[in-house]
């Protein structure tokens, strides 16, 4: 979804809005803008399609600017076309009030109507111009202010928004509301910013406040006012929280894209989670108040998700069902918010989500609290929605992850659902402590698996230039190598633009097996050695219509005679195993990405969180 910035204080606003920016493209780089102001003088307003470096092109040729406030933008379009003429910054007509938005107005055809009625014209098809028009009506015709005015707003349009408004009236102030998307304020001794997300101003200060939903506020000389719905001045209540993160976190050093550095980072990242979350070799979730106890009496699992956070539920459901008899359901959010089953009583819901905003995965949460059931998030950013809505957080250490397409998160996520299995299988005295142990030395043992593969990337890159040209590509498995295949063809589909499908190896010839032909690459994951000759009877499937087969398989598996190429993980439990297949199936997809000449960090019409249903 969209990203916005606002910025008022004596350093030059220009260059804190479009740094800010910078920091936020990860959410929508359809086109961008920016609204300025040097003190009391005339708004500038500057908007460009595209990606943000037009933006910043169009400003540089504006010379020397003063500016002591403004706002920015970045969009990922949903309603009305890429255009100039739909990017953010919208203003009334006279300019009096300008703003920017992230979000969706899903009432917006009807306020549009309302003040086509009351005599105000449209210039762009956004839902946002809308919106700021709309506050410029209460503004006007009630004359209560800009609280009241954005109050009026807050109840009148439905949907989610985060808005950073600033009025003529008001030089150097900057206007803000949030209800349902992400907005964090913070200060410096220079001044003060907000922003949808912490790398957008971690340059300036890691002192920040979480705007709560039906919240307003004001930021000027150096003070920020909160207030809520009724107009009262809120800000004694407000905590101010410290982020743990570096700015060099969200850089991205000497790494050509940010994909292949959080890919680097991934060993670092599930040793974070290890050592949080595991104490003397057994699983530590004691700071998360889940306690032996409640596990024990669960009965059944929803795990629930969007995209990779879906994938590492798939996964997940594998090993839970390997370790224990608790009913497990992996469901997609988007989905699982209009199913009609009753959930189970003794369950438990797990939300995965990288940025925790995710609005779909949101509101699953929300239907499994209005339904008693408990809830619990497995979230790499701090206090973010998801994590202050559920009733247990567990926070995954893998760093700001910037590049859309996930890699580091999904790994944490899937270590974390690793010791969740365990720890409900001891729970139920499916396993012992001394297995546990086993198990955990295992699983401290991946990382430098994964150094072992991330230094002979080399093997993966070969492969790339004979992906390039392809229309279709497969990736089959059975069981957990089906699922990880699963998050494989979608990190191929979303930075390469090939066309590439995840099929349970069993299934193939019950159909997609028509659209394998002479030189169609089919990777095989064949991890599991109670399926390794049913893995090689599918190989030889395939490779009997003419497919390309490469084997991500281990070395004791003697596969050669069956597939074309052969990638051979270290050894490991094969419960683990995914966690090791995953690192060569997202370098494909990267070698693959960047030899066509995309940046993988920018996939098209994609963003790294979507606050919108
Ligand atoms: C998509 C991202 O927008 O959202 C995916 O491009 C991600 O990479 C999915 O897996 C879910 O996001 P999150 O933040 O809820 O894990």
């Amino acid at each position: 979804m969209c990203g916005i910035v606002g910025y008022v204080g004596k350093e030059e606003a220009t260059k804190i809005l479009l740094d800010g920016l910078t920091k936020l493209e990860y959410r929508g780089y359809d086109s961008a803008g920016i609204a300025i102001r040097n003190k009391s003088e005339d708004l500038r307003i500057v908007r460009a399609e595209g990606v943000l470096k037009n933006l910043i092109d169009k400003v540089n040729a504006l010379g020397d600017i003063k500016s002591t406030s403004g706002i920015a933008h970045t969009r990922w379009a949903t309603h009305g076309d890429q255009s100039e003429r739909n990017a953010h910054p919208h203003s009334s007509n006279d300019n009096f009030i300008v703003g920017v938005h992230n979000g969706i107005i899903e009432n917006f055809q009807e306020l549009k109507e309302k003040l086509l009625h009351n005599g105000y014209t449209f210039y762009s098809n956004t839902d946002t111009e809308v919106l700021i028009k709309l506050v410029d009506y209460y503004y006007k015709k009630y004359k209560g202010g800009p609280i009241d005015a954005i109050n009026k707003v807050m109840v009148r349009a439905r949907g989610s928004f985060a808005i950073a408004l600033m009025f003529k009236d008001f030089p150097d102030e900057i206007w803000f509301a949030k209800k349902g998307s992400p907005l964090i304020v913070g200060k410096s001794d220079t001044g003060c910013f907000l922003a949808s997300d912490i790398p957008a101003i971690l340059k300036h200060t890691n002192k920040v406040y979480y705007v709560e939903d039906f919240q307003s506020g004001c930021m000027k000389n150096n003070s920020i006012i909160f207030y809520d719905l009724n107009g009262d001045d809120v800000t004694s209540s407000m905590e101010l929280k410290t982020i743990d993160w570096q700015l060099s976190d969200t850089e991205k050093g000497n790494y050509p894209f940010y994909m292949i550095k959080e890919i680097e980072e991934q060993p670092k990242a599930v040793w974070a989670c290890l050592n949080v979350y595991t104490k003397n070799d057994l699983v530590d979730f004691d700071s998360i108040g889940i306690t032996k106890g409640y596990l024990k009496s669960l009965d059944m699992v929803y795990i629930l998700g969007c995209g990779s956070a879906y994938n590492v539920g798939r996964v997940s459901e594998c090993i839970i069902e390997e370790l224990t008899d608790v009913g497990v359901r992996v469901e997609l959010a988007s989905e699982f918010k209009y199913r009609c089953y009753k959930l189970k009583k003794n369950s438990l819901a797990i939300i995965i989500s990288q940025s925790g905003e995710t609005k779909d995965s949101y509101e699953a949460l929300q239907k499994c609290k209005e339904e008693g059931i408990k809830t619990l998030s497995i979230v790499n950013v701090k206090g973010s929605a998801i994590p202050r809505a559920a009733d247990y957080n567990i926070y995954t250490y893998a760093g700001p992850e910037i590049a859309v397409a996930t890699t580091k998160a999904y790994s944490s996520q899937l270590i974390i659902m690793y010791l969740f299995a365990l720890a409900l299988a001891e729970a139920k005295g499916d396993i012992s402590q001394s297995e546990m142990k086993t198990y955990i030395k295992e699983l401290k043992a991946l990382p430098d698996k994964m150094e072992s593969i991330l230094s002979n990337k080399a093997s993966v890159q070969k492969f790339a230039n004979q992906f390039v040209s392809k229309k279709d590509v497969f990736f089959i498995g059975r069981e957990m190598d089906y699922a990880i295949c699963e998050e494989g063809s979608l990190k191929f589909k979303e930075v390469t633009y090939i066309h590439s499908e995840a099929k349970p190896a069993g299934e193939l010839k019950h159909g997609t097996l028509s659209l394998v032909t002479t030189g169609v690459p089919v990777i095989v994951v064949a991890t599991q050695p109670e399926l390794i000759e049913k893995s090689m009877a599918n190989m030889e499937e395939v490779k009997s219509r003419g497919a390309n087969v490469i084997a991500i398989t281990l070395e004791e598996f003697n596969v050669s005679n069956s597939s074309k190429y052969q990638i051979y993980i270290p050894k490991t439990n094969k419960l683990f195993t995914s966690s090791l297949v995953i690192i060569y199936l997202q370098l494909l997809a990267y070698y693959v990405s960047i030899a066509k000449g995309i940046n993988p960090d920018q996939p098209r019409n994609l963003a790294k969180s979507v606050t919108v249903e």
